[in-house]
Order: structure tokens, then C-alpha cells, then sequence
């Protein structure tokens, strides 16, 4: 049994050691990414393999992704035979998240030929505006909901723990929610943020305590969740820390706004 076992319904902190999981391996085929030790390519793995391994994968399942940008899981659960709903937030909102090309405002941004054909997932994805922080009343349950890198943007880190619970209402008994989210592996008095929504690019960097809250609260809520706190820092990839500006070289652990962070991965089954 490795030390770093991968996804598998845990919850966990991105380390470079799952580069040698070969769901980590067959997750990044299946995502069209190589990137292995880049923080980012680890949450798109981290999701893909999660839902998985939860079974939400495939012809009859139905899923739901919220701030979707232009992430290759869109286009690789479709190819898996997925039904899609594609959500990101409307373009009035989106400041500088669409200068940056990370909004969705239609299937267009969606689109991957490399993973699935064009007509394959205009016929499986749908795509609609929706502001994670006002759920609309009549979305629907799912097998699967997720988000990648989104719940620590919503103005507050509040926000992005009311996002998390109240998406729980969209997943049908027995299925899962998994979200990644910045993880600041540094010890603080309390949670960073930095940026504006007005700007498009406020962000709150979740300590362990943060996220162990957030945890209590979603199984106070009746759900399940396993999580491994643990942190790696001695692996070689993880002595590369990406300064500011960031290049799309390797990198899982980061300096921002004076902290080092990487990413997290949340995966709650509805009970
Ligand atoms: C860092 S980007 C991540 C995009 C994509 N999920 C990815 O992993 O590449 C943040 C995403 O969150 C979306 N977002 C921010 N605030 C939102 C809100 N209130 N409602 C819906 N989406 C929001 C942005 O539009 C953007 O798509």
C-alpha cells in the first residue's frame, strides 16, 4: 500500500507522489493533459478520478459542473457517455476571468476534439449561466457535481463554504460532490484573501482548519467524508515552488500573496 494512496474517496492535498498512481495516469489520458506536477493538472486528475472511482462516470449518469472555464472534464465525461450540465457564471459577472480565458460563456469554451468529437458532446452537454452563489431553484439532482479551482473566488471564505453545503442539494442520495480549492500549507492566524469579485480575481487561500470546519458542517449536514490532512514537502518536484509570473512548467506548490499554497481536493458522498 503506497503512503500517498490517490483519490479513492479521500479527501487529500495535491502531492507530486500520485504522479506514479496509475489512476492518476489514466485520469490524465482521459483529461488529454501530461502536465503531471502542476497543481492545476492535479485537480482536473484528482476530480476525474474521484468521480471514478465513485462510479458517476458513463452512459445513464447525469453531472454537473459549476465555473467550468474552458477544463478538459467537461469534454472527458461526455466522451465517457456522461449527460453534462456546464455551468459558469454569466459574462456581466465575469471581469477578468473571461479577459484571462477562464470563462465559459457557451459549449464553444467547452469543446475539446481531442477528447470527445464536436457532435458527440453537443449532443451530450448543455450549457447554462449560473452564479454559485444564488443557486437556481429549479437545477436539478445529480450523480456527480463538481467545480475546479472555483469556491475560493466567491468574495468571502464563507461564500465558498455556503457554495460547497448548498450544492450538496443538487446530488442525489448516494452520489458525490467533488471540488478542489487553494490550500495554504503555511501556518496563519487566519484565512488570506486578496483580490475583489468586482475585479474578477479575489481568491481565499483555505487553511486545514478552514477546510476541517467546513467538513464538520457537511457531516452535521448527514454526509460523508474521509479526509488525509497529511502534507508532502519532501518530494523533488515539491522543492519547486512557482513564483510570480507563474509559467506552465511544473509546479505544485506556489507563492502567492506570501503564502505557499497548493491545491485540495473535497469529496463528499450524500448520504
Ligand atoms: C480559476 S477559474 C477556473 C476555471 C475552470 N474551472 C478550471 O479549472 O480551469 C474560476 C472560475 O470560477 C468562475 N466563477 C467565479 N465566480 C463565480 C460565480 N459567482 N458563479 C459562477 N462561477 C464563478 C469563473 O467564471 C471561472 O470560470
Amino acid at each position: 500500500m503506497t503512503r500517498w494512496p490517490f483519490a479513492r474517496g479521500m479527501s487529500q492535498v495535491a502531492t507530486s507522489h500520485h504522479a506514479e498512481d496509475e489512476q492518476y495516469l489514466a485520469s490524465s489520458h482521459a483529461i488529454g493533459e501530461s502536465n503531471l506536477h502542476h497543481r492545476k493538472h492535479w485537480e482536473w486528475a484528482y476530480i476525474h478520478a474521484t468521480a471514478v472511482h465513485a462510479g458517476v462516470v458513463g452512459d445513464g449518469c447525469r453531472a454537473l459542473g459549476f465555473g467550468v472555464g474552458s477544463e478538459p472534464l467537461v469534454a472527458a465525461f461526455a466522451a465517457a457517455g456522461t449527460t453534462v450540465l456546464a455551468t459558469d457564471q454569466s459574462p456581466e459577472t465575469a471581469a477578468a476571468w473571461a479577459d484571462t480565458g477562464q470563462h465559459a460563456a457557451s459549449l464553444a469554451a467547452v469543446q475539446r476534439p481531442d477528447i470527445c468529437a464536436p457532435d458527440v458532446l453537443s449532443e451530450r452537454v448543455q450549457f447554462r449561466a449560473v452564479d454559485m452563489t444564488a443557486l437556481p431553484a429549479d437545477l436539478r439532482v445529480f450523480d456527480l457535481v463538481w467545480s475546479s479551482c472555483c469556491f475560493e473566488h466567491l468574495g468571502s471564505p464563507e461564500a465558498g463554504c455556503d457554495f460547497v453545503l448548498a450544492a450538496m442539494e443538487h446530488v442525489r442520495p448516494g452520489g458525490v460532490a467533488v471540488h478542489t480549492t487553494e490550500f495554504d500549507t503555511t501556518r496563519w492566524r487566519r484565512c488570506r484573501e486578496t483580490g475583489s469579485v468586482a475585479a474578477g480575481d479575489y481568491v481565499a487561500f483555505y487553511r486545514a482548519r478552514d477546510l476541517r470546519r467546513l467538513v464538520r458542517r457537511l457531516r452535521a449536514a448527514g454526509h460523508e467524508v474521509t479526509a488525509n490532512w497529511r502534507v508532502s514537502n519532501h518530494h523533488p518536484m515539491e522543492r519547486r515552488i512557482g513564483t510570480f509570473p507563474y509559467d506552465d512548467g511544473p509546479q505544485m506548490r506556489l507563492d502567492m500573496a506570501g503564502r505557499r499554497v497548493t491545491s485540495f481536493g473535497l469529496c463528499i458522498t450524500r448520504r
